[in-house]
């Protein structure tokens, strides 16, 4: 069996060289800086590591994809960036530092989230190795995944359902895009990016969906009984804010079958990959024991 930590701490080391050396080239003010404290913090690189396995489940070489992978983690960061700031969910702690607009102003906090949003399109298509007609599509999926249709969309519905209950299939939908939709486009990216069929792109992309569900509803639990220094971001936020969560909805228990049930889902799409894909299988079981 492979050694998953071993296998997530050389993914990660690729990213943050990458991001270390990317950001800030060309600078002409502080928002560098700004971009740079929140994108070096040491977040777990998820979505680019997702997005280098699936190229590597489909035969491909998942490192070869480095500048859009890396751009994928720039969004994403962006998107903590934005979900922090007073006026969304008002967290003073990320990636166990004070929170962006906490140590560069909330004004700051705002352009950083721009920068980093902008700045991984111009990185994407600084990508090597890939034709022009895939990359455009890979472009396009991304900015459709965290877009109004997507992650954006998500974090609007996430807005609109405080203090309130919603329904199953409202909840679901809410997190299908507001955390899913990013790991669609990282897997469904990767899997075109390495050369996939058609079926394999479509069965990596189902996987996704299943895994980013699971995903923001470990996330839920982890907000009720998880450790604020191992998380590095503070626990209770989301009854504080009477946020819209699998927990506040059924219960920790019930969420707990929830994401245990659709990971084993996700583990089932994934059987048909065989070996190629013992890393991304690794980190979906890993998914429900994650304590950050
Ligand atoms: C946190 O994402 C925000 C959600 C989508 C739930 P991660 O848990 O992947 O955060 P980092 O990147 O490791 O900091
Ligand atoms: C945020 O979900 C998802 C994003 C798109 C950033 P949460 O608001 O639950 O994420 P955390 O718990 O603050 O990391
Ligand atoms: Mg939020
Ligand atoms: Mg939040
Ligand atoms: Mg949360």
């Amino acid at each position: 069996m492979m050694d998953l930590k071993a296998y997530l701490a050389e993914r990660s080391s690729l990213v943050n060289d990458f991001l270390k050396k990317r950001i800030g080239v060309g600078a002409i003010s502080p928002v560098d800086e700004a971009m740079a404290y929140s994108a070096l913090a040491g977040g777990k690189r998820l979505r680019p590591i997702l997005l280098m396995a699936a190229a590597d489940a489909v035969g491909g070489k998942g490192t070869d994809f480095l500048c859009v992978a890396s751009a994928l983690e720039m969004i994403h960061t962006y998107s903590l960036i934005h979900d922090d700031l007073p006026e969304m969910d008002n967290d003073d702690y990320r990636r166990g530092r004070l929170t962006n607009h906490k140590v560069f102003g909330q004004a700051m906090a705002v352009l950083a989230g721009d920068g980093l949003l902008t700045q991984a399109f111009e990185v994407m298509t600084e990508q090597q190795g890939v034709a022009p007609d895939t990359m455009l599509e890979i472009i396009h999926l991304i900015a459709r995944c965290a877009g109004p249709e997507g992650m954006v969309g998500g974090q609007a519905l996430d807005i609109g359902a405080e203090n309130k209950h919603l329904t199953p299939a409202e909840m679901k939908q809410l997190h299908e895009a507001k955390t899913g939709a990013l790991f669609i486009a990282s897997i469904r990216s990767g899997a075109i990016l390495g050369g996939g069929s058609k079926e394999e792109i479509n069965g990596l992309t189902k996987f996704a969906a299943l895994f980013g569900l699971a995903f923001q509803i470990t996330d839920d639990i982890l907000d009720v009984e998880g450790d604020a220094r191992i998380m590095g971001k503070n626990a209770g936020m989301d009854e504080k804010m009477n946020k819209s969560t699998y927990v506040s909805l059924y219960s920790l228990e019930k969420a707990k079958e929830m994401a245990l049930d659709t990971l084993n889902e996700a583990e089932e799409v994934l059987r048909p990959f065989g070996e190629k894909a013992e890393p991304l299988l690794e980190i979906a079981k890993h998914l429900y024991n994650r304590k950050k």
